[in-house]
């Protein structure tokens, strides 16, 4: 783990160029998509990977933010990145991005191994991560490097210091400061709305290096909240 800053747009540009580019994720909110950054620093190709349907009002807010941006030529993939089978359903792309997604789904592990799975070189993960100690009016919890803490299972006690943190820093963290429903009653599949880990920069450092790849880049985003790992495939 590094406790630099890194910066994920610099990041891409650089590597980006001549190069297939996915963004996994990128959809929600259009503002933090990298899709027509890749594309203005010389990516060859350009997709959109998102889980949303295509009745989300995003894919058309998406379309205008590229369009404004002056981009036609870009492609939208529906797809979940948890699903099994991902790099037959929708290819490989030589740079992969994925930011803001991690903690929202249940397999952590089966995801970096389904983003590695589609890049043929890069992978750019960035997530939501706590520091390891916790302290409030509320109580105090620790984050084990060793670990995440998987949120649905979280004591009251727990609960009520992580909210009282979230409060205080103005954030929303679903599952966290409101409440949320994890598994879809009828096909009792996980719901990807919610949090389900909470973990260390250093824990996610561990993961994505226990996988066959290289670190070339890591550190932390600018506000220290969300950490960012650049890795190339072994
Ligand atoms: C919190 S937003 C992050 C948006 C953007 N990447 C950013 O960092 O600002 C999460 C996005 O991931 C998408 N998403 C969540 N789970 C997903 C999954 N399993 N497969 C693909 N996309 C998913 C959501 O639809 C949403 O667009």
């Amino acid at each position: 783990m590094k406790d630099a800053v890194m910066r994920k747009t610099t990041t891409i540009k650089k590597i980006v160029k001549g190069k297939t580019f996915a963004d996994v994720g990128g959809l929600w909110g259009t503002k933090g998509e990298m899709v027509t950054q890749a594309l203005s620093a010389g990516a060859t190709r350009a997709a959109m990977i998102d889980k949303l349907d295509k009745s989300s009002e995003w894919w058309e807010r998406f379309d205008k933010h590229c369009s404004d941006k002056g981009f036609q030529k870009y492609e939208k993939i529906i797809h979940d990145i948890s699903a099994p089978k991902t790099a037959k359903k929708i290819g490989r792309f030589d740079v992969v991005h994925c930011s803001g997604v991690m903690y929202h789904l249940h397999d952590i592990i089966g995801f970096i191994s389904n983003l590695l799975s589609i890049s043929n070189e890069y992978l750019l993960v960035t997530s939501e991560v706590l520091p390891s100690t916790i302290e409030n009016s509320k109580g105090r919890i620790h984050l084990d490097d060793n670990g995440a803490i998987c949120v649905p299972y979280l004591s009251k006690e727990s609960l009520n210091v992580l909210r009282e943190y979230f409060r205080i820093e103005n954030r929303n963290a679903m599952g966290i400061t409101s409440n949320a429903v994890f598994f879809n009653r009828s096909t009792l599949t996980p719901n990807f709305g919610p949090w389900w880990w909470l973990f260390t920069a250093e824990f996610m450092s561990r993961l994505v290096s226990g996988f066959p790849v290289e670190i070339m880049d890591e550190g932390f985003s600018k506000n220290k909240k969300i950490y960012q790992i650049l890795v190339r495939r072994l």
